[in-house]
């Protein structure tokens, strides 16, 4: 075997036998057995089943006027988005103004000039803001400040109270400034179930030479 010390060669076979077992109980139905993972229990599941569709299902419980999301905002949120939420130069993104800009040579697209869904914007600061401290804010912290950028953007009142009653009802600016894929191929209604018999392969992407041989 290539002259390696002895020695070598039985530790490459010991490890050949620990891959081989090791890839035959991955194979098996048991991978409990293997003391992997940890199964996924309704409350971890539901720690990242946190997505808010368009029509707001999904919220949860819970409220925010625009005066406490202002308070929070300056708190969490002002240092990097300017007090006014005009942005902090080309780093942190403005989150008001933009109207009236997407159809011009500088498109500013801002909560209030493009985004279409307000759920959108619960969704977002829920999942991934503050930047590097994300998911630390309470739900009512949540809506809160979605009713302070949504006023901000001058699409609610003053004295507006977002939770998942009111907040899909807000109607964005921009939200008949999308339209459909108009490809003739794109599926337009996602299948959920039983939705095909068989699948048939109808070409290789190695006929085009992008994958490489198996025996390469
Ligand atoms: C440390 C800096 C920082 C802080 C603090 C911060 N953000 Fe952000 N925010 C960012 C950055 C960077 C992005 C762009 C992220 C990206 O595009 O991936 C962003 C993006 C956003 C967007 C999307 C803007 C758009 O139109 O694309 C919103 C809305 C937002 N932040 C809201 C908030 C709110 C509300 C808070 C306070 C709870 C907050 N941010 C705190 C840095 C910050």
């Amino acid at each position: 075997m290539f002259n390696f010390p002895k020695h070598v060669t039985m530790v490459s076979a010991l490890i050949l036998t620990i891959g081989v077992g090791l890839q035959s109980a991955l194979a098996g139905e048991d991978i409990a057995d293997l003391g992997l993972g940890q199964v996924a229990t309704p409350e971890i599941i539901a720690g990242w089943d946190i997505d808010i569709r368009p029509d707001g299902m999904g919220l949860p419980a819970g409220q925010g006027s625009v005066s406490e999301g202002d308070e929070v905002y300056q708190e969490r949120c002002a240092q990097c988005h300017g007090e006014f939420g005009y942005g902090g130069g080309s780093r942190y993104p403005e989150l008001v103004g933009g109207e009236d800009t997407l159809t011009t040579l500088d498109p500013r697209k801002t909560i209030g000039s493009y985004w279409p869904f307000a759920s959108t914007l619960f969704d977002y600061i829920k999942r991934a803001m503050p930047f590097g401290e994300a998911q630390t804010l309470s739900d009512d912290e949540v809506y809160a400040l979605t009713a302070f950028l949504l006023n901000l953007n001058d699409i609610v009142d003053d004295d507006a109270v977002m939770n998942s009653e009111t907040l899909p009802r807000v109607v964005m600016p921009n939200v008949d400034g999308f339209i459909d894929d108009p490809r003739p191929d794109v599926i337009k209604e996602a299948c959920m179930s039983n939705c095909i018999d068989k699948v048939e392969i109808v070409s290789y992407a190695r006929k085009v030479g992008v994958t490489p041989d198996n025996d390469n």
